[in-house]
């Protein structure tokens, strides 16, 4: 039977990242993973250029029973870790906006660099290779052979000391994501926190869409808040529903039955500026006035929603403070989200409880690690997301 140190179950930035960290400190290391090509979600992200860090990595940034379990990775290995591996592999990168750095180039640069890491450190990738079951010395007992677990795979069972599950979450299931990962906690008996779909755009019922609809391809920056979440950022109109940075960002805090509030003028004061309106262009609608603060086809709406046929200069006082109050905080109530086809993460995963936060060990289980999306900590949209994957695939690989 095959025998390595270490076997990585996914091929992904986390497991690509805890495979190059245990070959560099001399263990055999195996990455299998059933998809034809490695770190496919790397080269597709950030529109082909990768968003692979961003500079204000902090607590508040990241989501989960217990966000502060993601801390010891990421101040152990950070965002200037990262940077520093892009530099010495001369990939140039920029800032685009709010700390998310990009790729200047392509994101295949990032894998090419990760691929070129694991084999310098002897590591090896076997790609196209199910994974299947996995039989483990539930006492956590290292067996003479010095290996506790053994995983059959497409190409054979294969005996490893460690086991490090960097299976993903269930996003994008086209591009092979499985969810093997929460079956493997659950057969080592780690339970799983509820997984949804986060980062996605978020669906309306018929009503909202009749006027929703005609409005895609719009965008605007807002300030989108519901439960304990709030971003300024872009919002876009699309024929589903709505998208964009703040919608995605909110749809990880937002919950089946709840309103979202939209301040649709985050930087203005309305109701001094339709005040001010009346006085400068009294005979136009509230169309015309509400055209310097949002896109025309959005200032009809609202004037044929709350003011029709009307020049602003007929509106009294409190009718402009209401509508200005209306605008900075517009309650729309989301019926759900385009769920995991298009969801860029996936919220929950593996209870942080049951595992150690230096080492992303299973507590129960000497030998079996869980890294990245698959465990419950999830980062918001702009570069979080791919830190944690590389923090904790390196937390695992200083020991695994
Ligand atoms: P990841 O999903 O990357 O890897 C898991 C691997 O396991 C895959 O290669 C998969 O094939 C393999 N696998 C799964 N099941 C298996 C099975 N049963 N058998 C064998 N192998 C199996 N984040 C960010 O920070 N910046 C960004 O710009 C973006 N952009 C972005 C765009 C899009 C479209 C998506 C979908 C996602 C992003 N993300 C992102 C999120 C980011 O891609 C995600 O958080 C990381 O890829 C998670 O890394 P992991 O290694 O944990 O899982």
């Amino acid at each position: 039977m095959e025998q390595v140190d270490v076997i990585v179950l996914g091929a992904g930035a986390a497991g690509l990242m805890a495979g190059i960290e245990a070959a560099r400190r001399g263990r055999r290391v195996l990455v299998v993973d059933h998809a034809k090509a490695a770190g496919e979600k790397i080269r597709i992200s950030g529109g082909g250029r990768c968003n692979f860090t961003n500079l204000h990595i902090a607590p508040n940034a990241f989501l989960g029973r217990n966000p502060r379990f993601a801390l010891s990775a990421l101040k152990r290995f950070t965002q200037w870790d990262f940077i520093a591996r892009m530099d010495s592999a001369g990939i140039a990168w920029h800032e685009k906006t709010l700390g998310q750095l990009f790729c200047d180039g392509s994101a295949r640069e990032v894998v090419a660099m990760l691929l070129r890491d694991l084999a310098a450190a002897g590591g090896q990738v076997r790609l196209n290779c199910t994974v299947g079951d996995i039989a483990g010395d539930i006492a956590g007992n290292i067996a003479p052979s010095g290996a506790r677990y053994v995983v059959q795979t497409g190409s054979g069972a294969v005996r490893a000391a460690s086991v490090v599950v960097a299976t993903g979450g269930k996003s994008i299931p086209k591009m092979g994501a499985t969810g093997l990962g929460y079956q493997i906690a659950a057969q080592f008996g780690l339970p799983v926190t509820e997984t949804r779909p986060a980062l996605v755009p978020l669906t309306f019922a018929p009503q909202e869409l009749s006027w929703i609809v005609p409005m895609a391809g719009l965008a605007l920056p807002v300030r989108v808040a519901c439960g304990a979440g709030q971003f300024d950022e872009a919002m876009l109109f699309t024929h589903r529903g709505l998208s964009g940075p703040a919608i995605l960002q909110i749809s990880s805090y937002w919950r089946e039955g709840e309103a979202l509030h939209i301040n649709l003028a985050p930087n203005t004061a309305m109701a001094q500026a339709l005040e001010q309106a009346k006085i400068s262009a009294g005979r136009g609608g509230l169309a015309r006035a509400l055209a310097p603060h949002m896109p025309a086809k959005l200032a009809q709406h609202f004037e044929s929603a709350f003011a029709p046929s009307k020049a602003i200069a007929e509106l009294p006082r409190a009718d402009l403070t209401r509508i200005a109050a209306q605008l900075h905080a517009w309650p729309l109530r989301p019926v759900g989200s385009e769920g995991y086809r298009t969801a860029e993460v996936t919220l929950g995963g593996v209870d942080t409880d049951h595992l150690d936060a230096r080492t992303m060990q299973a507590k129960a289980h000497a030998g079996l690690y869980f890294v990245g999306e698959v465990v419950d900590i999830t980062g918001w949209l702009g570069g979080y997301n791919f830190q944690w994957a590389w923090s904790s695939g390196w937390a695992a690989g200083q020991v695994a």
